[in-house]
């Protein structure tokens, strides 16, 4: 199967206007090279706005992409607590971080795109994370790897935890035997880095380094230790905004989280068949009116 991932897309029509052409642009081009299913793994919206996310959808469903066998989607920090936009908003974030309904907002989130959670095995009807979803040669588990807000523990609201509770039931949907044929890829937000590894966020300079800093997924060894065990082949994340592909327990972790960043939009395509898996960066350059947010086209290839 051919997966084109993007990750991190931070759709903003205050402050990033030219993202949602930028993305309009990847999945033109993905679909035009024989993409046969999108995966987003988190931070659609850069503030956890309602009209972002709406934007997104009707973006999905004018390529007739709204559906689950179509498009799988995980959420990001920035899709429950937003981020900070002006100088300003840092000074207020964690008071902001303070009054979100962290069950709401994922509920509302998962609303937006219920279509992707068609004909997929969760805890509950009402629960939309964990999620297995089986597709032809694959099977793809989505995550939510966003922590709840806390003061000590997550004071910029962009760290990560998978819960006890939450890997039971991840081991309960890789250790299913008709599963066992297949390609298994988890999509989660956060990254995998190693402590070494410093990961880069948003534009904003002092936001950037507040939240390298605090980027942290609670629980990751234990994660990857389920994944290891239950022979997980592929992890695509973002949350870190590079374009990046590296290698974990002889796992592959792709990270998208560059999609969106600067001059340039960029995917991976990912081909994945049962014994052998490749994954290609695409980078297109794009034309001027597309960086100042106006309708335009991308036209440039570079792979
Ligand atoms: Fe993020």
């Amino acid at each position: 199967m051919r997966i084109a991932h993007l990750s991190d897309l931070h759709l903003c029509s205050n402050f990033k206007k030219s993202n949602i052409a930028k993305i309009k642009g990847l999945i033109e081009h993905a679909l035009e090279n024989g993409a046969q299913h999108f995966v987003f793994t988190g931070d659609i919206s850069d503030n956890a706005e309602e009209k972002e996310l709406i934007q997104f959808r009707d973006l999905l469903q004018s390529f007739s992409l709204l559906h689950s066998e179509k498009s799988s989607i995980v959420i990001g920090n920035h899709d429950i607590f937003g981020g900070p936009q002006t100088a300003q908003d840092v000074l207020n974030f964690p008071f902001k971080c303070l009054n979100v309904s962290y069950k709401e907002k994922v509920m509302r989130f998962a609303g937006h795109f219920h279509e992707l959670f068609e004909n997929t095995i969760r805890p509950h009807e009402e629960v939309f994370f964990p999620f297995i979803k089986e597709l032809k040669n694959i099977v793809l588990v989505g995550l939510n790897s966003i922590d709840e807000y806390s003061r000590f523990k997550n004071p910029f609201a962009s760290n990560g935890r998978i819960s006890k509770a939450n890997r039971n039931i991840i081991r309960s949907y890789l250790t299913r035997p008709k599963f066992n044929d297949k390609v298994k890829i988890v999509l989660i937000h956060h990254h995998f880095y190693q402590k070494s590894e410093i990961s880069t966020s948003s534009e904003n300079t002092l936001w950037n380094k507040i939240e390298s800093y605090t980027m942290k997924l609670r629980g990751k060894k234990k994660l990857l230790n389920l994944f290891s065990e239950n022979n997980v082949k592929l992890v695509l994340h973002g949350h870190s905004h590079e374009m990046r592909e590296y290698f974990r327990k002889k796992i592959r972790f792709v990270n998208a989280g560059a999609c969106t960043e600067e001059k340039q939009a960029s995917y991976f395509m990912i081909d994945a068949f049962p014994f052998d898996i490749s994954v290609n960066l695409h980078k297109l350059d794009l034309k001027e009116e597309v960086l100042v947010g106006n309708e335009g086209s991308i036209t440039s290839i570079a792979v």
